[in-house]
């Protein structure tokens, strides 16, 4: 039962949105309907914000209103969802909010009906107001509700239209593929999906829709896109969600450029829907540039790359070992005091480097080398520079690799350090690159056997084909990553449309015949009925749609996401079901080993 008399919508319709008057309307009549933002009485006066979607309208209830109207006002609390028939009137002089759209007028009411009332909200929709994560995803239907939630969400869909008009325009066709389907090998684990008509038989959810993609091209579509709902169960981070959405695409006889050329005005026009304005073409770096450089394969080029140096030192003068000498430069930082430099060595230290933090004494010790390395990094006497190489024996497969790792590591820390001081990490500024020629495979130490970096459909390129059978650890992959600011932003290849070169590399993977028979014949059917050329790449929309929000977390931009536990906070799933639908299943429970 409610605690306020409520009225109908009956044939009420509105006039004008929250957020549409101005002060041409001054004088004429409008019927708005939203929910009590705020409501302030002033001794008779009563004045509320009106908010929807749109925006916020200043309503005025003075005392001279009709009895039922003035009874009925008193009623109003925060979130109530009302309809108002008024007149809009131009505000004095002193009470224009600038701050407001429709901040030069007023409605004046005369007629009010209360559509809903509301339960105080668990917390004020407002945006600075400290609230626990857990109570906005309990509540989601109330914290969407606050303005930079909107904002989100809305941005997301215009981003989604953008995606549609740009591929539209350039010729693909939007088809969907199945959500009920067999595992796919994207390197996560499954959500399965049991079968009823078949007990012990399972539907996997897609991983993403890699094989439905390529198949569509052996089907002659050409160009295929879709915004899709991808599956992952794997450990969740920042910008991981078990459900997530892909802008995927695919098309026919591509060279590597002409996905670019695909992607960067796409990326281009959503970056304007944001309020960005980015420049095309993207820069390209190969991953093995990427790792000296950077020390990673998600270059974050906001800050300075790092320098290979040891050729500019007499051997061995640094580094015991014939191993990366790495100058780390990070512009702008100024001098750092001894306690701020012994903070970022031990950062290094703990990741097994060598830190040269002592520029002086490098200075004086190597006056020629110090020279060409300034002159090779273009460090300014206001900038951070230290050199960094590997503390003792070389680690890992592939050392010189390890070796940049950790030294990209220090390099992200120390920026990420004195970020606050010198805003390095500018989260408007926008550098989008291309990372490509990946290697085919990497070496899996616990389980000692190649994996596909990317995926197994992947080509590699033409001249590497015959490593693929004696030297795996060399073959380049026609693959490639668009990056963003440190983020992955999303992935694609030009894939094999050859069966026996997807035999092979299924074999250079350790899959028997049998096996991948069994995983993928009809894939490898597929191949041999015309398959053409193809390639084709997913961007991920939430990763995309978070930085162009200048979120840090997916989590914030996804409407219903769950939390770093795969929960869903606010309707309790997953949830254990009743024993009869499990029996219908033909599922009895055990607990996990
Ligand atoms: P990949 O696995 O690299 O490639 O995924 C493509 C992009 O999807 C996004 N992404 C995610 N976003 C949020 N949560 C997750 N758990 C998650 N996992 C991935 C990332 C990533 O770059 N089939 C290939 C694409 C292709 O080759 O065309 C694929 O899925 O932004």
């Amino acid at each position: 039962m409610s605690t306020v008399p409520l009225d109908f919508l009956g044939e009420l319709r509105r006039t004008h949105s929250c957020g549409e008057l101005r002060a041409k309307d001054a004088g004429s009549r409008t019927l708005l309907m939203g929910w009590v933002h705020r409501r302030r009485d002033l001794g008779g006066v009563i004045f509320v914000d009106l908010r929807d979607r749109d925006g916020v309208t200043q309503l005025v209830f003075h005392t001279g209103l009709d009895e039922e109207v003035h009874a009925k006002s008193e009623l109003l609390r925060s979130e109530y969802v009302v309809g108002v028939g008024g007149k809009v009137e131009l505000r004095a002089p002193e009470t224009v909010n600038p701050n407001l759209a429709t901040g030069e007028v007023e409605v004046v009411v005369e007629k009010l009906w209360i559509l809903n009332e509301s339960r105080t909200p668990p917390f004020p929709m407002e945006d600075n107001v400290d609230v626990s994560e857990d109570a906005r995803l309990k509540f989601r239907y109330v914290d969407l509700r606050r303005p930079r939630m909107q904002r989100n969400i809305i941005l997301r869909s215009q981003v989604s239209f953008a995606v549609r008009e740009s591929l539209y325009s350039q010729g693909f066709l939007e088809i969907e593929t199945p959500y009920m389907t067999r595992s796919t090998p994207e390197g996560a684990r499954d959500y399965l999906v049991p079968s009823r008509v078949q007990p012990g038989s399972f539907y996997a959810l897609p991983q993403s829709p890699q094989i439905f993609k390529q198949l569509l091209m052996v089907s002659g579509f050409e160009k295929y896109f879709q915004i899709v709902r991808c599956f992952r169960d794997e450990d969740l981070r920042a910008d991981r969600q078990p459900e997530f959405t892909q802008i995927d695409l695919e098309m026919s006889f591509p060279q590597q450029e002409r996905i670019y050329e695909v992607i960067e005005p796409l990326v281009q026009k959503v970056c304007t829907v944001a309020g960005y304005n980015v420049e095309i073409p993207f820069p390209r770096v190969t991953y093995a540039q990427a790792m000296r450089n950077y020390g990673i394969d998600k270059p974050d080029r906001r800050i300075a790359p790092m320098h290979p140096v040891e050729d500019l030192f007499p051997e061995n003068a640094l580094s015991a070992h014939a191993l990366p000498l790495v100058a780390i430069h990070i512009p702008k930082t100024g001098t750092l005091s001894r306690k701020e430099r012994d903070e970022l060595k031990a950062l290094g230290v703990e990741r097994g480097l060598r830190v040269f933090d002592d520029v002086k004494r490098l200075d004086r010790d190597f006056a020629e080398p110090m020279k060409s390395v300034r002159k090779r990094t273009g460090a300014t006497e206001d900038d951070l520079l230290l050199l960094a190489s590997w503390a003792g024996e070389p680690k890992g497969h592939k050392p010189d690799e390890t070796a940049y790792q950790a030294c990209g590591q220090l390099r992200l820390l120390a920026a990420q350090k004195y970020n606050d001081r010198h805003k390095l990490l500018d989260p408007k500024r926008f550098e989008f690159l291309w990372v490509v020629d990946f290697p085919m495979f990497e070496w899996n130490q616990d389980e000692q056997r190649w994996e596909a970096a990317h995926h197994p459909f992947t080509s590699v390129h033409d001249e590497d084909l015959e490593k693929l059978t004696g030297d795996p650890a060399h073959c380049r992959a026609k693959s490639y990553d668009l990056v963003l600011n440190g983020v992955e932003l999303g992935s694609g290849s030009i894939r094999i449309h050859r069966r026996d070169v997807q035999q092979r590399v299924f074999s250079a993977l350790g899959f028997t015949d049998e096996e991948a028979r069994r995983r993928f014949g009809f894939l490898l059917d597929a191949l041999e009925y015309g398959a053409p050329p193809h390639g084709g790449i997913a961007l991920g929309l939430d990763r995309l749609v978070m930085i162009l929000a200048g979120e840090t977390s997916i989590r914030d931009v996804i409407p219903f996401p769950k939390t770093a536990r795969a929960t869903d906070l606010m309707c309790d799933a997953p949830a254990p079901v009743p024993e009869r639908q499990l029996r219908e299943l033909g599922i009895s429970l055990r607990k996990p080993q």
